[in-house]
């Protein structure tokens, strides 16, 4: 079969025998919140965000793992998949640092796309904790990683160690304390890092901001 017929919110769509419900929304217009998915690579489904429901099934499934079916029908946008996302979206922010006006990202964060699409605003929420105060590393020539920013959706580190295959840095930590950091959590400066800029382009929020030439 070389395309495959399903309907997501109603609109017939056609796709890849293989794809992913969440890229066969995006590619058709639709969107799906999401953080942590990047197309073609192995779903590693930590943000919970793009849940979805669909017809047949008892309970919403993540966008990004669900592979498509030939007559599978998808709804992205009903109350049970907001709630869900509310929920799994205000715990992401609840030790945010949340100063937009004053972050690099301002504006283009993918935060502040998804909040306004659950209609949530980026203040303190149910779920509120204070802020981390983590220290700020400015030790790269190229970037600035403020890890109170960071939603640990493992994109940097995927294209450290899998793409540009440097492994640079890492999940750290456990539990809470978890966060991205290097090797012995030295500063970047100390790493393996050579300065390609690849993670300051895949990092969908304000945690890792091009130093200005
Ligand atoms: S990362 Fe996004 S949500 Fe967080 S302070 Fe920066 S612009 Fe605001
Ligand atoms: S630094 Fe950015 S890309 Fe890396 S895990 Fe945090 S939010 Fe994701
Ligand atoms: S994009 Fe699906 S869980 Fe993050």
């Amino acid at each position: 079969m070389d395309k495959v017929t399903l309907s997501i919110d109603g609109k017939q769509i056609e796709a890849r025998p293989g794809t992913k419900v969440l890229w066969a929304a995006l590619d058709n217009g639709i969107y799906i919140p999401n953080l942590c998915a990047i197309r073609d690579v192995q779903p590693f489904a930590a943000c919970r965000l793009c849940f979805v429901d669909i017809e047949g099934k008892p309970d919403p499934v993540t966008a990004c793992t669900e592979t498509i079916a030939e007559g599978m029908r998808v709804y992205t946008n009903t109350s049970r998949v907001n709630r869900l996302r509310r929920t799994a979206f205000e715990l992401l922010i609840a030790s945010h640092t949340l100063n937009c006006k004053e972050c690099g990202k301002n504006r283009h964060c993918e935060l502040q796309k998804i909040a306004h699409y659950l209609r949530v605003k980026l203040k303190p929420q149910r779920f509120r904790q204070m802020p981390r105060s983590l220290p700020i590393d400015s030790t790269s020539p190229i970037f600035i990683f403020d890890p109170n920013k960071c939603v640990l959706c493992g994109k940097c580190v995927w294209v450290c160690n899998k793409h540009h295959a440097v492994g640079a840095i890492n999940f750290i930590f456990r539990g809470f304390d978890t966060r991205i950091g290097t090797f012995g959590d030295d500063p970047i400066a100390q790493s393996s890092c050579d300065s390609c800029g690849e993670c300051v382009a895949i990092c969908p929020v304000g945690a890792l901001i091009a130093k200005a030439n």
